[in-house]
């Protein structure tokens, strides 16, 4: 049987009731996503600051606390860790600016953002399960990253995106081979598009949180955060929240290294950052919920923020509680000023949803939430580069000279 060594079982993350890792699941008969668990006491004895100095630098240097199938990998992870000393100068806080300001750059992993992180570990593991072909609902990026991972793995795969989805996302996926079906909707749209064929077709769905390894491989970004602060946490990290992943694979990254001991109970405090156009979490932190109502109307040129029902809602504002962070939005005006300051400032071509963060981060801190003596990491998730469109009109509105 396809068994995963350290993943030791599956455990729905609303009702806990436990799954075998060691054959195919999706969600719990409950309907929540299902997290991976292992032995982490086995981990810790391995798993150290210093093992890391000889690792491979990828993710898969954390292979004690990752499904330890043969992996399909292209060389994610191990993003740089940017310090932005002159963006932290310009934001104002207190009388000097954030002088601890840093910047993940995930735009640098393979098909140019942090999707690449999930789709290894998801892909590696559906392969080692045996699934004959892969299929997802995608924002973009998630889509291109499924495709890449799928033609290493000489498995096929079926993306399906909303029609305006940006153009290099459409291309990367049907340059790598795979078949993409376009609906004149949104990602919610794709995911009941998804559903209703998977088992007619033979699909292994890897939709977001129907997949239990995608969050296995996001949450690296808080492993890597620790390893990249010698053995600490940020105070504040912004991350632009769709369907929360990457925030639920972090706070689960930090859970399991309290469980080893590396940290204590503390928590860097978790920002969700969403679009003024498509802000389910945010309208339900503010109206102090458990959980989100489904957003009408979603509009914005941040492809990836477009997800107007997230299926881990719950998961996301508990993480958001449990950390005492916040949840805050930014209209795609602001998003695209805050990406040229980003880019003309930093050097760093950002995605707009990793812009929104550095507008997140001016509006915490002119409100005294963010301190200045504060560590502060802003996610950018992709690169700009596969934004061209949406870059075309920014910087042709703004008189910036695009041809
Ligand atoms: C560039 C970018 N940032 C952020 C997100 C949102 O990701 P998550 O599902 O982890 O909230 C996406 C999702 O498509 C994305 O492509
Ligand atoms: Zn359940």
């Amino acid at each position: 049987m396809a068994k995963t060594l350290n993943v030791v079982e599956l455990e729905c993350s609303a009702c806990a009731k436990k799954y075998d890792s060691a054959t195919e699941q999706h969600v719990c008969t409950c309907g929540k996503p299902l997290l991976a668990r292992y032995d982490l006491r086995r981990a810790a004895a391995t798993l150290t600051l210093d093992s890391l100095k000889n690792r491979p630098r990828t993710l898969w240097r954390y292979a004690e606390v990752l499904p330890n199938d043969p992996s399909v990998s292209l060389g994610e992870g191990m993003t740089a860790l940017v310090h932005a000393e002159r963006l932290g100068a310009s934001i104002r806080c207190g009388q000097g600016g954030l002088q601890r300001l840093y910047v993940k750059d995930e735009g640098l992993n393979p098909t140019g953002s942090f999707k690449a992180r999930g789709m290894t570990t998801a892909v590696s593991r559906a392969k080692q399960l045996g699934a004959k072909a892969l299929a997802a609902p995608t924002a973009g990026n998630a889509g291109g990253a499924l495709a890449a991972y799928a033609a290493a793995a000489g498995i096929p795969a079926v993306i399906v995106m909303p029609a305006d989805t940006p153009s290099a996302n459409v291309m990367e996926c049907q340059a790598f081979g795979a078949k993409v079906v376009k609906l004149n909707g949104l990602i919610s749209d794709c995911g009941k598009y998804v559903a209703e064929h998977k088992d007619r077709e033979g699909w292994y769905d890897v939709s977001t949180l129907k997949e239990t390894y995608r969050v296995e491989g996001k949450k690296t970004m808080g492993y890597e955060l620790w390893e990249q602060f010698v053995g600490k946490l940020p105070d504040v990290i912004l991350y632009p929240t769709g369907g929360g992943v990457g925030l639920i694979g972090m706070c689960k990254a930090f859970d399991e290294m309290e469980e080893m001991g590396w940290i204590g109970a503390e928590r860097p405090r978790m920002v969700a950052v969403q679009a003024e156009g498509c802000a389910p979490i945010v309208r339900a932190w503010e109206a102090h919920q458990t959980s989100a109502q489904f957003f009408p109307n979603a509009t914005t040129v941040a492809s990836g923020l477009r997800v107007p029902g997230p299926l881990g809602d719950q998961l996301i504002l508990r993480m958001i509680r449990q950390t005492k962070g916040t949840a805050v939005t930014v209209t795609d005006e602001e998003m695209l000023q805050a990406g040229r300051e980003l880019a003309s400032l930093e050097g760093i071509f950002a995605a707009p949803e990793g812009a929104a963060t550095v507008i997140a981060s001016r509006k915490l801190a002119a409100t005294g939430w963010i301190k200045p003596e504060e560590t502060v990491v802003l996610f950018n998730t992709g690169t700009g580069y596969k934004y061209a469109e949406a870059w075309q009109r920014a910087l042709q509105s703004a008189g910036g000279g695009a041809a």
